[in-house]
């Protein structure tokens, strides 16, 4: 039995931070973001009351009333976010409160950009072993929370949101997740891509505070190389494990950090521009969010159809990358 995506949803605040906002805040400008990285605005969850919960909130409501069900449907919500709300309780069991989900457990999951595709695999494996007919997935981060907004090479580069699917085993033979290749390698990646505050290695003082412990660092350069490596690699192996050429694959769902690695990632498919989904320009990197937006607008877009080839990859913090081939339903 495979798992198959039955309904979608996206959810962007609707406060924008403009490249033209940021240069008067920082030494920075709309042509340097535009060339170095295909930003010109993200989305910003402004309302101090409203965190990660409320994004993924808006998102589940939208899931149940696509897929015309209740929320008591729902066995098993697996929110994939490097932004809490809080340290605990999870987001999961904010966001089952929330629409009512009284049959179901819930848990967060951290695999910062590659979240999505770490919770999608995860939610697969309960759908294929039978435990779980109706699972909730969904990524999303409020950014604007650990962003230094005087720091230029962090601040430019993030945004807010969440996107989410219901996963059902699947009703049609050959359709649903297919092939999963996920990897980390943290003897690497925890030197260049963080956040060293508010753990239980330094929980917040006035000296953490002092120090910006509690806002993302991150070496872009070294970070860039890996992801443009790894990124490309994982989709490659995607396509030669399942057979897929660059003509059977309807569309590739990259995780949108850097318009440059996107295109670098194409290019080593041979893919066409018409292939490749790209919304980083208006949303920046939402982190967790960025796959499953992406794939709430091209359902909403209708370029789904019953047999799209859609390869998923996605690179971040830790390091974790990895990559899904699914068939669309
Ligand atoms: O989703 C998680 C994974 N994250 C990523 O995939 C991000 C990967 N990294 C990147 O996308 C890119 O490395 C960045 C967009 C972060 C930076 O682009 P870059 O082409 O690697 O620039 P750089 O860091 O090498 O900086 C080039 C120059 C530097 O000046 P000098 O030393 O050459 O004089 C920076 O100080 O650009 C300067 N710079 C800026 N200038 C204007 C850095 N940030 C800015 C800025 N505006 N915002």
């Amino acid at each position: 039995m495979k798992a198959a995506i039955t309904a979608t949803a996206k959810y962007l605040p609707p406060d924008i931070l403009s490249n033209h906002d940021l240069e008067l805040m920082l030494e920075t400008n709309d042509e340097w973001i535009r060339s170095r990285t295909g930003i010109s605005e993200r989305r910003i969850l402004k309302d101090p009351s409203k965190a990660t919960s409320f994004m993924c909130g808006e998102v589940a409501r939208q899931l149940l009333e696509k897929r015309g069900i209740g929320a008591d449907e729902i066995e098993l919500i697996i929110i994939a976010t490097m932004t809490p709300d809080m340290l605990f309780p999870s987001t999961g069991c904010l966001v089952q409160s929330i629409i009512g989900a009284t049959n179901a457990w819930a848990f967060d999951l951290n695999a910062a950009c590659s979240g999505f595709l770490y919770a999608l695999n995860t939610a697969s494996r309960f759908i294929e072993s039978g435990a779980h007919k109706k699972i909730m997935v969904i990524g999303a981060d409020k950014m604007s929370s650990i962003i230094d907004y005087t720091d230029r090479s962090t601040a430019i580069l993030f945004g807010d949101g969440a996107g989410g699917v219901i996963l059902e085993p699947a009703s049609s033979n050959g359709c649903g997740v297919l092939d999963t290749r996920l990897y980390s390698d943290g003897a690497t990646g925890k030197h260049h891509l963080l956040m060293t505050g508010g753990g239980s290695l330094n929980p917040a003082t006035h000296e953490t505070i002092d120090k910006g412990m509690h806002y993302i660092y991150q070496d872009g350069r070294q970070v860039f190389k890996s992801a443009v490596t790894s990124m490309a690699d994982v989709a490659d192996e995607i396509m030669r494990r399942n057979n897929l050429t660059a003509d059977n694959i309807d569309f590739l769902v990259p995780h949108q950090a850097n318009q440059r690695i996107i295109t670098a990632t194409a290019e080593r498919m041979g893919l066409d521009d018409a292939k490749v989904v790209s919304n980083v320009a208006r949303y920046g990197n939402t982190t967790a969010g960025t796959i499953p937006i992406c794939l709430a607008e091209l359902d909403e877009q209708q370029k789904l159809h019953a047999g799209s080839n859609l390869v998923l990859v996605s690179f971040g913090a830790g390091y974790t990358w990895g990559g899904i081939y699914l068939k669309w339903q």
